[in-house]
């Protein structure tokens, strides 16, 4: 059986995770076998990484060494872990690829999608996903969930106009790149993931 990679994108709070799980409960539902992972994470060097990226300390941290940190941790979870899993025919569901580092790193960092999507491409070394799920919500309503949750990390202690440019970033990338599908994540999740389920069938 062929292995299927399904990328779920989108601000902070806007539900990745939920949609995660409902996309594995339904390809389990099917007898395949799912794989999770998250970015930047998903394997002990890629966690480490993780750790430095995200530590509100780091105040003295260079834009170029936080995307190039990116983009190591996703090179080692790329051969590491998604490749082989892929190889072994699963389903392999990420909340976040190389499409968060164009919009967080390279637009609202302002180091230029072009500069950074090179990094990327060296990093993945050609691994595409088949499909990415944009899920759109306003960027404020996202944000206040997550820092209601649990007070937020580096990234999501930046301002309102960061991520309102974060936002509107993912909307342009939408436009570039064909594997990306839009969703409107504004709704009930049974509302979402009908949308979900008819896009995820076209594979
Ligand atoms: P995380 O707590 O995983 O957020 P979320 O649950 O919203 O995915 O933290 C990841 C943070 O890192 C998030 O604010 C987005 C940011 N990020 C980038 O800036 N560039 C990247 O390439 C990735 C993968 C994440």
């Amino acid at each position: 059986m062929k292995g299927i990679f399904i990328v779920l994108e989108g601000p902070d709070g806007s539900g990745k995770s939920t949609m995660a799980k409902k996309i594995g409960d339904y390809y389990r539902g099917k007898g395949r076998e799912i794989e999770f992972t998250r970015e930047p994470g998903g394997t002990k060097i890629s966690e480490k990484v993780r750790e430095l990226i995200l530590d509100n300390n780091n105040t003295e941290m260079d834009y170029r060494t936080e995307a190039l940190l990116y983009a190591a941790a996703r090179a080692q979870l790329v051969s590491e872990k998604i490749r082989p899993w892929l190889n072994e025919g699963k389903i392999v569901i990420s909340e976040r690829y190389v499409y968060s580092s164009l919009v967080y790193q390279g637009l609202g960092r302002g180091l230029g999608v072009e500069e950074v999507k090179k990094i990327n491409d060296f990093a993945i070394a050609g691994l595409k996903p088949d499909m990415v799920l944009l899920l759109d919500v306003n960027p404020e309503k996202g944000l206040k969930r997550k820092l209601n949750i649990d007070g937020g990390d580096r990234l999501e202690n930046e301002g309102i106009s960061f991520h309102r440019e974060v936002y509107e970033g993912y909307k342009k990338l939408g436009e570039i790149f064909p594997e990306i599908r839009t969703i409107n994540a504004e709704r009930t999740i049974d509302e979402i993931f009908i949308d979900i389920k008819e896009i995820i069938n076209l594979l």
